[in-house]
């Protein structure tokens, strides 16, 4: 029986790319993203290349609470099994700014959005099992810090470190994740893509968003390349059962020093929690 995977950012860059991947495995995929012409463009495509893709499109934009809250429950009452989320949306913002919940941007995608997706879906998971939670985060973890009396930067914010922040933010939240399912048959892991010529950081517009375009241009790996950890460690039998790690080409690594340390990754684990309750 095919696979029936989440891809979260599914309709660009390294999502979009494992999206591809996925579906020529023949997986079923479904896109969690929040422009639809893309997705019905990118469903196309993979229709075209074979003819019996199984491609679905939940539409969502992530930073918003209650379009998560939608979006999980469209997929419950949609897909009686799933066996892979791969929390993939994320983005990295030069300027500060808040979403509809109050919430500041980076914190809000790149972590908050995985937390409360994974949470709506978790039982679906474990009834499915063995079934996986693959979230990408970065190397750039290891240059990232928590500042829990400031998490959202409010005080003071310069939006790389955000994104740093909330990138370990996904390799601590990861592991205190993995702890919880421990003896279940679910599992829990986290990764670096490479650095990955996508529309990464195009958003800025500016210096930033043209630094970040020629870098990429000259230093980074294609998407099909950066997609392949997620790949692996959304589908390869390699690493059934494996769980709670840090992966990088395909490889297991060891995370940072920081993003191991287990006070840090229950505060992060409690905080989170109450933030998701406090929306609820
Ligand atoms: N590129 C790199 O070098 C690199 C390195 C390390 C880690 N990463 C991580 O890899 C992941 C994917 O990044 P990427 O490089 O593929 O970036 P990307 O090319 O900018 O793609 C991001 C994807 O996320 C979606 N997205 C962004 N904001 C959203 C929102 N509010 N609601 C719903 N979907 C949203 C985008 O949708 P639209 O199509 O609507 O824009 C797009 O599909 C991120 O978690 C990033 O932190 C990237």
């Amino acid at each position: 029986m095919s696979k029936t995977i989440i891809v979260t950012g599914g309709t660009d860059g390294i999502g979009k790319a494992t999206v591809k991947a996925l579906v020529a495995q023949g997986a079923a995929v479904t896109i969690v993203a929040r422009n639809k012409a893309k997705a019905d463009a990118l469903a196309a495509e993979l229709k075209h290349e074979t003819p019996n893709a199984a491609v679905r499109f939940v539409q969502c934009d992530l930073f918003s609470r209650r379009a998560i809250d939608a979006a999980g429950a469209e997929i419950l009452a949609t897909h009686p099994r799933i066996d892979v989320l791969v929390n993939n949306a994320g983005g990295f913002f030069a300027k500060r700014d808040l979403t509809e919940d109050g919430v500041e941007r980076t914190f809000a995608l790149n972590h908050l959005a995985y937390a409360q997706l994974t949470a709506l879906l978790l039982d679906r998971l474990k009834a499915s099992g063995p079934a996986r939670i693959v979230s990408v985060a970065s190397g750039v973890h290891a240059t990232g810090t928590l500042d829990f009396d400031d998490l959202m930067g409010a005080r003071r914010y310069a939006g790389w470190n955000a994104y740093c922040n909330s990138k370990l933010a996904n390799v601590c939240w990861t592991y205190a994740l993995a702890r919880r399912l421990e003896g279940t048959n679910v599992t829990a892991n986290t990764l670096h893509p490479g650095f990955v010529a996508s529309r990464f950081g195009h958003n800025n517009g500016g210096v930033t968003g043209l630094v970040m375009g020629l870098a990429q241009r000259f230093g980074a790996i294609s998407e099909p390349e950066g997609a392949k950890t997620s790949v692996h460690l959304a589908a390869s039998p390699e690493v059934e059962g494996v769980s709670g790690r840090y992966f990088t080409a395909c490889k297991e690594v060891r995370s940072s020093s920081a993003s191991r340390d287990e006070a840090t990754q229950e505060k992060l684990w409690s905080v989170t929690e109450a933030l998701l309750r406090e929306a609820a």
